[in-house]
């Protein structure tokens, strides 16, 4: 079993590229196979989630080529089934946009319901409600979702809850339904408007994606393209923050600065220094850390995902502070490996209570989901001496090269996958 092993102390310093952002990439990658014509997707992240998700793609038919790492040719001429049953698409959460996608260019589609990280109740009763919404027949059978109409029409859908999910997911249907759909209370994240640009470089018309409107003219074909997905927010913010926790000094490159603005807010006001420029960010953190309380909102506020990421650093950061998670009701499991190394954290329901220490110390703990593995290897990264971290095949859903890009940072971390090695990086690291 691979592990990560870290040894703490060392602050990160440099220059580090930000990839493709990994939720954008899911639903344009799905998206790509409405059209017969080929489709060029740049700045795809080479992570475990896209990787399924091309799988499945290919399964029912699509023809994938890798240019190279980041770079894919997709057409979806060649599709001859609108059934993805296979056990492996359960394990992304993403499955849900090929049932968007297929049920907008076929008409129908068959999809095991979705698994994905688990962070909490994760219902899709808002997806099946904007179906339902654009005339489609929806039902779930022997743990598929199963859609289908004679012709997808436009509808008004009013979500009541915002979610990202199902907001790209009935925007994809209708994008190819015979007239107009409304989308209110939609919602406003960088990757909506992502996926909502590149399904208008194919043709289709949608207006409105950013704020919580979005107004959709259906066409009968969208036609092939090339495009290039925006870098990651989440990605980028956990450097952030990982520049934070280490009392180092790091600059992510490649990122949208709008796209960061909560946190840098968030690291500004527990003392970080933020430099923006174009298109990079650098975060100096070179006082101690002070509290602050945040809780986690769709975007414009802050983003869930990146919530156990500023708990790591709250439990490092003088004072008490409180965090609030709004979206997903379970995802503080991570708080039990993080007392482990030594956190003073209180969980509360959907609140968690710290009270900042002075240091946290090597352990060995699990990560439990994608990102709160990311804040843990964080954790380790802050701590004094030796932290060896398991299950990073939750961290590989959606991180590239994590610990390559932090071993360019200065980081001691390697990737082991025995006792012999975990004993060797011991002896290397003293
Ligand atoms: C997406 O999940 C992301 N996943 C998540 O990222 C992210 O945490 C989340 O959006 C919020 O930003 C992907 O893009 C693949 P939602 P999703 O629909 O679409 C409720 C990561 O770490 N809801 O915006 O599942 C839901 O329970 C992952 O990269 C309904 O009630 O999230 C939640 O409380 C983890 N009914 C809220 O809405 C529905 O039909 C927001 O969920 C759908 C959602």
């Amino acid at each position: 079993m691979e592990q990560y092993a870290i040894k703490g102390g060392n602050p990160l310093v440099g220059e580090v590229e930000i990839g493709g952002a990994k939720n954008a990439a899911l639903a344009i990658l799905a998206a790509s196979i409405m059209t017969d014509e080929t489709v060029l997707i740049e700045n795809v992240p080479d992570v475990r989630d896209t990787n399924v998700m091309m799988q499945a793609m290919e399964s029912i038919g699509a023809i994938i080529e890798r240019l190279d790492r980041h770079t894919v040719r997709v057409s979806g001429k060649a599709i001859r089934d609108i059934a993805i049953e296979d056990d492996f698409i359960k394990k992304i959460r993403a499955s849900y946009y090929l049932l968007g996608a297929l049920l907008g260019k076929h008409n129908k589609a068959r999809v095991a319901l979705p698994g994905g990280c688990n962070i909490g109740l994760r219902p899709i009763d808002q997806h099946i409600k904007g179906f339902r919404a654009l005339g489609a027949d929806v039902r779930i059978e022997h743990g598929l979702i199963i859609a289908e109409a004679e012709q997808l029409r436009g509808g008004h859908i009013y979500m009541d809850v915002v979610t990202v999910g199902a907001t790209i997911d009935v925007m994809l249907a209708a994008s190819m339904a015979d007239g107009q759909t409304i989308i209110e209370n939609a919602a406003k994240e960088p990757h909506v408007v992502d996926v909502a640009n590149f399904l208008n470089s194919m043709g289709a018309s949608i207006k409105g994606a950013g704020t919580d409107v979005i107004r959709i003219k259906g066409v009968s074909k969208l036609h092939g393209t090339e495009y290039a997905i925006i870098p990651d927010q989440i990605e980028a913010g956990t450097f952030m923050f990982a520049a934070a926790v280490t009392k180092g000094d790091v600059t992510v490159k490649n990122v949208i600065p709008k796209h960061l603005e909560s946190i840098s807010a968030k690291l500004m006001e527990i003392g970080c220094e933020v430099e923006e420029s174009d298109d990079a960010v650098r975060v100096v953190a070179s006082k101690p850390l002070t509290h602050t309380h945040v809780k986690t909102l769709p975007y414009p506020g802050f983003p869930t995902d990146m919530q156990p990421q500023i708990t790591v650093a709250l439990g490092l950061s003088r004072g008490t502070s409180i965090v609030t998670e709004s979206i997903f009701e379970n995802r503080f499991k991570y708080v039990d490996e993080l007392t482990r190394m030594g956190a003073s954290i209180k969980v509360e329901g959907n609140t968690a209570i710290i009270d900042g220490v002075s240091k946290y110390t090597g352990a060995g703990i699990s990560a439990p989901d994608l990102r709160a593995g990311a804040a843990l290897v964080m954790a380790g990264l802050a701590a004094e001496g030796t932290t060896v971290i398991d299950d990073i095949k939750f961290i590989e859903r959606g991180y590239e090269d994590f610990h390559l890009k932090l071993q360019g940072l200065g980081a001691v971390i390697d990737k082991v996958n025995s006792e012999r090695e975990l004993q060797k990086f011991r002896l290397k690291t003293g």
